[in-house]
């Protein structure tokens, strides 16, 4: 464990007002690491992914990416040194196609692609026609390539979970953050989950850090788990650990009877 990690936090904190939604939190995220955050409704989880991907300035504290400070950076930046995500509110393109979904996330990645996106250019053809293959292979990945035509807003809750990573996988990002990818998943979706993110590592190198509900899901999919309460870190370690700790117990594992 001697090897430099892909993310480390170092005091992360975020105040809105008089509330401390992140409060002094820091740890090490390792290569190929599955990492999970948890924590009672309101424990800072998503403003954590927001203070790393740039969507909000922390207010003290440090993010660093592969050795690289992030915590100055703006989302694209973020995005370009190899960092996507999801949302936990979902955010697609709901008039747009699945494979347009796919797409537009792809530009970003392809200089020309941009360059033309800021000048009102059209790409080439041959890029254009290398983007939609390539997002049809992620949707195929995730299972939705038969639906690639339809709206993103006539698809299930589900669905649009799994069109959100395939977008986010259209970035190629070395770390990608999962926030609540099991929200709104039919049991039978929630059960495949698992193997689904594990094999999204393995194929594409990458590490993983989740915010998830589901306890079971999370204690049998993560390496490691990090809990919050009211902005601070309660706990961290293995899920057998991290499962029999007091603290946890009390603030939320309690909660699940
Ligand atoms: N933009 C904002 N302005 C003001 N307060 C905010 C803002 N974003 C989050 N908060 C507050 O910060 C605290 C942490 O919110 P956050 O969304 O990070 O929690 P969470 O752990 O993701 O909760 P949940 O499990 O419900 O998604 C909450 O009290 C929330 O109301
Ligand atoms: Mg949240």
């Amino acid at each position: 464990m001697t090897s430099q990690p892909v993310l480390e936090i170092q005091q992360m904190t975020r105040r809105f007002g008089g509330l401390v939604a992140v409060n002094g939190v820091s740890f090490d995220v390792q290569k190929h690491e599955i990492f999970g955050v948890i924590g009672p409704n309101g424990a800072g989880k998503t403003t954590l992914f927001n203070t790393i991907t740039g969507l909000i300035a922390p207010t003290s504290g440090k993010a660093f990416f592969e050795g690289k400070e992030i915590s100055d950076r703006r989302p694209h930046q973020i995005a370009k040194f190899g960092i996507a995500r999801t949302f936990q509110n979902i955010r697609l393109f709901g008039e747009l196609s699945a494979l347009e979904n796919v797409a537009i996330a792809r530009h970003l990645r392809t200089t020309t692609g941009l360059w033309n996106g800021i000048l009102g250019l059209p790409p080439t053809a041959s890029e254009e026609k290398q983007t939609y293959d390539r997002a049809m292979e992620l949707l195929e990945l995730v299972g939705l390539s038969d639906r690639a035509e339809v709206k993103s807003k006539n698809f299930s809750y589900g669905d649009q979970r799994r069109l959100e990573i395939a977008r986010a996988l259209a970035l190629q990002p070395k770390l990608l953050l999962l926030d609540e990818p099991a929200a709104g998943m039919n049991p039978s979706e929630k059960g495949q989950l698992s193997d689904f993110i594990r094999s999204l590592r393995d194929r594409f190198d990458l590490t993983i850090l989740l915010i998830e509900h589901h306890v079971p899901l999370v204690m049998g999919l993560c390496d490691r788990i990090a809990v919050l309460d009211f902005g601070q870190l309660i706990a961290l370690g293995k899920p057998e650990i991290v499962k029999g700790d007091r603290a946890v117990i009390e603030a939320y594992l309690g909660d699940e009877g």
